[in-house]
């Protein structure tokens, strides 16, 4: 896997002290079309920061595995890359300044995975409540092996391109939270090879559902998708869920903790008819009817140039393979040399360059088994 990472020179694998170019990693799993929940938690976040970092998108298709591993599940990758991508597209991610990738596509983030991996125990593990939360969505008894590992193979991800900064929604912050420790861990005990990287949040807490459940979720079945079309967002948003206690237009409602107010909140761009119905809904002297019509229309106008985008993305045939396969290949460079540069620090490379100098027949450190294979065949 990281044969001819072997010959690389102690000297470009450490380039040594010097100031980090500000790279940003966030990404997610393959599972389907992105909603307005992503939006504010974390697509919002990466728009508004992408063009300021070098700026790096993955496709977590071996996170998904641990929770979905059928091969109808694999199988639907590819469908499922190419609409967040362009969801990505549409909400503002500049092709020209993102670069994204399919994860397992990149071996070394698995290698990188297990040199990772025992530096941090389980027990630390084990009390991250998103994975427990994770195991029990999934229907699983007992915690997957893989599971339990899933900030291990983020902190790879993240570590894998030397990112220093992540911009994520709440449920990650844990898993960023150990990517650092295993970082500082990293470079305290080897040599310091990786940059601390930096949690960013979304600046709204977190949408709710349109149910009124915490969180708005694809498995949940109360999500408004950034590719829906209007006439699906008028119907969801006068399903919603508001304030139970509130009986008639004429009750005094509560605006406060309530799911329609907190998507105006995030989507109304006119604070002054958000400030009056809220008003109104205090003083009962509003329908819920209008209060959501004017949501409706707040995020369908939130939603008309995103949609736009996406459909002249979407019209570009083969682009966002094109950017998948690009993105990968380059993104395939970079964590080759942050493996070489593991290796190096750890001392896994010396080590087989001492039995390469010793071996009976002569072999140069810097040519690898595979090169003389290749030449044999010839
Ligand atoms: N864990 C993220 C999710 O919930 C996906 C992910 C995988 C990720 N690797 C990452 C996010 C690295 C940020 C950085 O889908």
């Amino acid at each position: 896997m990281s044969g001819q990472t072997l010959t690389i020179t102690p000297s470009a694998a450490n380039p040594g002290p010097g100031p980090v170019a500000p790279r940003m990693l966030t990404g997610d799993r393959p599972t389907g079309r992105l909603h307005l929940g992503h939006y504010v938690g974390s697509l919002a976040n990466r728009v508004r920061l992408h063009k300021r970092y070098e700026s790096f998108f993955i496709v977590a298709d071996l996170h998904m595995l641990t929770t979905k591993n059928s091969g109808q599940d694999i199988a639907a990758v590819r469908h499922n890359a190419t609409e967040m991508v362009l969801d990505s597209l549409a909400v503002g991610l500049d092709p020209a300044h993102s670069v994204f990738f399919l994860q397992s596509a990149v071996p070394e983030v698995a290698e990188i995975n297990l040199l990772l991996s025992s530096l941090v125990t389980v027990p630390r593990l084990e009390r991250i409540p998103s994975l427990k939360e994770m195991a029990r969505d999934a229907g699983k008894q007992e915690m997957p092996f893989a599971l339990l590992g899933y900030p291990v193979l983020q902190a790879a991800d993240i570590l894998a391109v030397k990112a220093t900064a992540v911009p994520v929604g709440r449920d990650n912050a844990a898993h960023v939270e150990v990517a650092r420790e295993i970082a500082r861990r990293f470079n305290r005990r080897y040599r310091p090879v990786f940059p601390v990287p930096a949690l960013i949040h979304g600046d709204v807490p977190s949408l709710p559902g349109t149910d009124g459940q915490a969180k708005m979720s694809k498995s949940l079945g109360n999500a408004i998708y950034l590719a829906d079309p209007p006439e699906e967002v008028r119907g969801k948003v006068m399903r919603m869920y508001t304030d139970p206690a509130r009986t008639g237009p004429g009750v005094p409602g509560t605006v406060e903790g309530n799911p329609v107010f907190a998507y105006h909140a995030a989507f109304n761009d006119r604070p002054a008819e958000v400030a009056d119905l809220a008003e109104r809904y205090r003083a009962g002297k509003v329908g819920d009817v209008e209060v959501k019509q004017k949501l409706a229309a707040a995020i369908n106008r939130f939603l008309a140039p995103v949609q736009e985008r996406r459909a002249a993305f979407g019209a570009d045939e083969g682009l966002v393979a094109e950017l998948i396969v690009t993105g990968t290949e380059r993104t395939r460079r970079e964590v080759q040399r942050t493996v070489a540069d593991m290796r190096d620090a750890m001392g896994l490379t010396a080590a087989f360059t001492e039995f390469q100098r010793h071996a009976r027949r002569p072999h140069a450190p810097d040519v690898s088994d595979r090169c003389e294979v290749d030449q044999h065949r010839k």
